[in-house]
């Protein structure tokens, strides 16, 4: 075998909860497992940013009380199976794998008799049933996850690794008779390696793609830089099946400095009992969700400020920390409270100006209860992938659950392939071919890359934003599409690098998130045609 081509059992492409779970409970089922990441550490990931919580149960909690919330908030699109394969599933996860094998460090009940696990809550639950470490909690989980595959040495960990393209035998076999089967077969990815600067194929019987949502392609985003939608641009490519991507949720409240990127309070700040503001000291939300106010779900809170800062011609709102929440504030949310006070807010005392921001993606890669994507051998999980979750709008803390379940569950059926004995024949994947590089000529321009980015992002962020009407969409489609043509030239005339693949596959994503938006007349959760009304 060249140098350049590799094989593995399990190729996992992406190190959050998703694609780390996955990972590990593969390996502990005795398979072989690779798993790559663009970043120069597997702990950097969105999953690592994530403050507020998962979701386990409450008491007097029930399966049936999860799925009826998930449904109310995602306003009954859902897919009814995959919500109660969570509720159900979830849960017992959690218990298994964060809580009794690797010990995640959430909080507890100071006190309590038997120190009993603490339960928070967020917008649209109906109880609190959140687990939670201070305001932490997806750094704990990471840091937890990847320490146990460290142990394991069926697992290899690749960094600096960005995949370019999913390998399939219809794509990329050299045997012509392959393009002629119906049903394709995923074999793996091309992988571009920072350091040697060259591009290997990474054959694999089983494909994972877990490299989370899109959020960077928006000016405004809660998501780790370079985040950009690179899995399901390459899913689509391969010929899997991509769906509900008008779904953006727009998290309501991120810390508003001008000219700084957005820094997330999250959503547990509220289910202690901080409450919005605007300006003129006006606690608007009973105005917008009369019952649930500022514990409305997520993209009512957010049209709701949208509309308040419209109206009143404000920039931002507030969010009343120092009123409301009881107890130790900066004990329960040292980050925020740290973050805030180095840009000189101290929440303990005054209001933090908040605005809402770009935060998780909905549809993506259309998955069973398995992960099993409707291309054969590729799985997608977590934010990568629309497992029907969510529907039109995501219930708070449901992201990691949904990472650490699918990652869960794909791991075993791929392992039940594996030891079933349903794989790929060594000659078939010998039919691989290596990557062909392009003669390339221009070199790379990081002044054309930064400029082709700010129009993305600023697309993206006034034309298919919070609120989006036809016109601004039809014109978004039309100047991201010229823009598309450009850098299609562009990566085809530069030698490859990973800020190109990123803005190729950036400005991809971009469009299908356009043109779903645009063939989605109604306006429903979180994509928003109409502008949002006051009930009272
Ligand atoms: C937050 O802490 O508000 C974010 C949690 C989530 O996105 O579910």
């Amino acid at each position: 075998m060249s140098r350049s081509i590799k094989q593995t059992e399990c190729l996992i492409i992406g190190t959050g909860i998703a694609g780390a779970t996955s990972a590990l409970v593969a390996a502990k089922e005795g398979i072989n497992v690779t798993l790559i990441t663009k970043r120069s550490h597997p702990t950097i990931t969105n999953t690592n940013l994530a403050q507020g919580g998962i979701v386990y149960k409450g008491e007097s909690d029930s399966p049936q009380l999860l799925k009826k919330d998930i449904i109310r908030a995602g306003r009954g699109i859902n897919s009814i199976e995959a919500v109660e394969f969570l509720s159900e599933k979830g849960p017992q996860i959690v218990k298994e794998l964060l809580i009794d094998e690797l010990h995640v460090n959430f909080t507890h009940i100071r006190g309590s008799e038997d120190e009993a696990l603490d339960l928070t809550r967020e917008g649209a639950h109906s109880i609190n049933r959140i687990l939670y470490s201070a305001d932490h909690t997806g750094k704990d989980i990471e840091s937890a996850l990847i320490a146990a595959l460290q142990r394991q040495d069926n697992v290899e960990v690749i960094t600096g690794a960005t995949a370019v393209d999913i390998i399939t035998l219809q794509h990329h076999s050299k045997n012509i008779q392959s393009r002629y089967v119906l049903g394709d077969r995923c074999l793996g990815a091309y992988v571009f390696m920072h350091e040697e600067k060259e591009v290997a194929a990474i054959l694999a019987q089983y494909t994972v793609i877990a490299t989370g949502g899109l959020g960077d392609i928006y000016i405004h985003s809660t998501s780790e830089k370079g985040i950009v939608g690179d899995g399901i641009v390459m899913a689509k490519r391969a010929g899997a099946r991509v769906i509900n991507m008008e779904f953006i949720q727009f998290h309501p409240t991120t810390f508003y400095v001008p000219g700084k990127r957005r820094f997330l309070i999250s959503e547990a700040v509220r289910g202690e009992g901080a409450r919005l503001k605007n300006l003129r000291g006006e606690y608007f939300m009973e105005r917008y969700n009369p019952q649930l106010k500022d514990l409305a779900p997520r993209d009512e809170v957010t049209a709701a400020i949208w509309m308040e800062m419209i109206k009143n011609k404000q920039e931002y709102v507030l969010l009343d920390v120092a009123n409301h929440v009881h107890g130790n504030i900066e004990e329960r949310f040292p980050t925020i409270c740290r973050t805030c006070k180095d840009a000189g807010i101290d929440i303990t005392n005054e209001p933090v100006p908040v605005v809402p921001a770009a935060h998780y993606l909905c549809g993506g890669i259309h998955v069973n209860t398995q992960g099993r994507t409707t291309l054969n051998g590729l799985y997608a999980v977590g934010e990568v992938s629309c497992t029907g979750l969510h529907g039109a709008n995501r219930l708070a803390s449901t992201s990691l659950l949904e990472g650490l379940t699918w990652g869960y569950f794909a791991a075993k059926d791929m392992a039940w392939r594996i030891h079933t004995k349903e794989i790929v024949e060594q000659k078939t994947m010998n039919t691989v071919r290596e990557w062909i590089p392009t003669r390339k000529v221009e070199k790379e321009d990081p002044a054309l890359i930064a400029q082709d980015w700010m129009m993305i992002k600023n697309t993206m962020w006034n034309y298919v934003g919070i609120v989006r009407s036809r016109s601004r969409l039809k014109r978004a489609l039309e100047d991201l599409r010229h823009m598309y043509l450009r850098i299609e030239d562009f990566y085809k005339e530069t030698p490859i690098s990973k800020d190109i693949i990123s803005l190729f596959h950036g400005t991809q994503s971009a469009i299908m998130v356009t043109v779903a938006a645009s063939r989605n007349n109604k306006s429903i959760g979180c994509h928003m045609i109409s502008p949002p009304a006051e009930k009272s």
